[in-house]
């Protein structure tokens, strides 16, 4: 059955677990996570960015939806749309059945100057009231994801890089955060700490001087209440990579966000954790695994098949270390 953000959060802090929100472009990676979410008892959130929904088609997902919830109907799933830009995109969810919507309007780049910073309340408010309304969660953000390492901001896209931005920028302010969720009524909040979107978060094992989870603990000291969310939480497991440069990749040596930082996260309020990078490489590897060793293959399924394997693990080890599985 769908389940709206707010319900499936609202479980997670009373009984002090999170939730991997994964991205998912087609039925693959659907069948996968929920395969997952059923050997392990977890409730799920499938989330699809603007660029899922030109991939797949808005009607493909919805109507693949409903059937994963019809194979699987005892798993609660939230459908959530990622990193919505603009009302339209978040209106147009609701009405192909997202139980939940991002609105980004940190991708104004600089949330911190006071026009931005307002832009983002007015239109977060905005959506948030309509969406309400309508049963349907939000989602908003406050502060830019980038690397604190290269002091960059993440593009649009939340690939690239807008350019320099201060320390500052790049870590959420507790008191501005306060203000933000009185002012916008979000049922959740996506928080900057540090992490970038993709695989290249940073050069080294992470510490507290480019992975901030203090301004977590911050954060969720003043606002005990609100289910904080982490983007960019891929690990990017050195396993992986090696298995995708084993076989002709070349991906250069990168560090993510390790799962013990994840876990001090749920510890502190942290109730959603979104991962794609993760669920991407697993794939992928396995796609340059048969490439490699079955040159003579060409069926899809074969190469489909052990991706699907891939993904499962991982979404099923996330399922356990958050301690989402059980809970569904
Ligand atoms: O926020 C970024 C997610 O990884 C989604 O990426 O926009 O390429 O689908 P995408
Ligand atoms: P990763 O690139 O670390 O998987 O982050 C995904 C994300 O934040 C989607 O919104
Ligand atoms: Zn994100």
């Amino acid at each position: 059955a769908r389940i709206a953000l707010r319900q499936l959060l609202d479980h997670a802090a009373e009984y002090g677990y999170g939730v991997p929100a994964f991205n998912i472009n087609n039925m693959e990676q659907g069948l996968a996570v929920m395969e997952a979410a059923a050997a392990c008892d977890a409730p799920v959130i499938l989330q699809a960015s603007k660029g899922a929904r030109a991939y797949a088609k808005d009607i493909m997902l919805a109507r693949m939806i409903e059937a994963l919830s019809e194979i699987y109907p005892a798993i609660p799933i939230c459908v959530h749309q990622d990193h919505g830009s603009d009302e339209a995109t978040c209106m147009t969810a609701i009405r192909h059945g997202f139980t939940s919507v991002m609105m980004d309007g940190s991708l104004e780049a600089d949330a911190k100057t006071p026009s931005s910073y307002e832009y983002n309340v007015a239109i977060t408010e905005r959506v948030t009231r309509i969406a309400h309304w309508l049963g349907v969660s939000v989602e908003g953000e406050l502060g830019v994801l980038g690397s604190l390492e290269s002091g960059t901001g993440a593009a649009e896209d939340g690939h690239g890089a807008v350019g320099a931005l201060s320390h500052e920028q790049l870590l959420t302010d507790p008191d501005q955060a306060v203000d933000f969720v009185a002012r916008t009524g979000v049922d959740a909040l996506a928080i900057a700490c540090g992490t970038s979107h993709g695989a290249y978060k940073f050069t080294r094992a992470p510490d507290g001087d480019i992975l901030a989870m203090s301004v977590i603990q911050a954060i969720h000291l003043k606002l005990p209440n609100t289910h904080l969310v982490m983007h960019g939480s891929s690990s990017v497991p050195q396993e992986m990579q090696d298995v995708i440069n084993r076989f002709g990749g070349r991906m250069p040596q990168t560090y993510g966000v390790p799962i013990e930082e994840i876990e001090r996260g749920i510890r502190h309020g942290v109730r959603k954790v979104n991962i794609d990078t993760d669920c991407r490489m697993a794939m992928a590897g396995q796609f340059r695994k048969i490439a490699a060793e079955h040159p003579e293959e060409f069926d899809p399924r074969k190469f489909l098949k052990p991706a699907m394997d891939a993904l499962r693990n991982l979404c099923r080890d996330r399922f356990e270390r958050f301690g989402t599985a059980g809970n569904a």
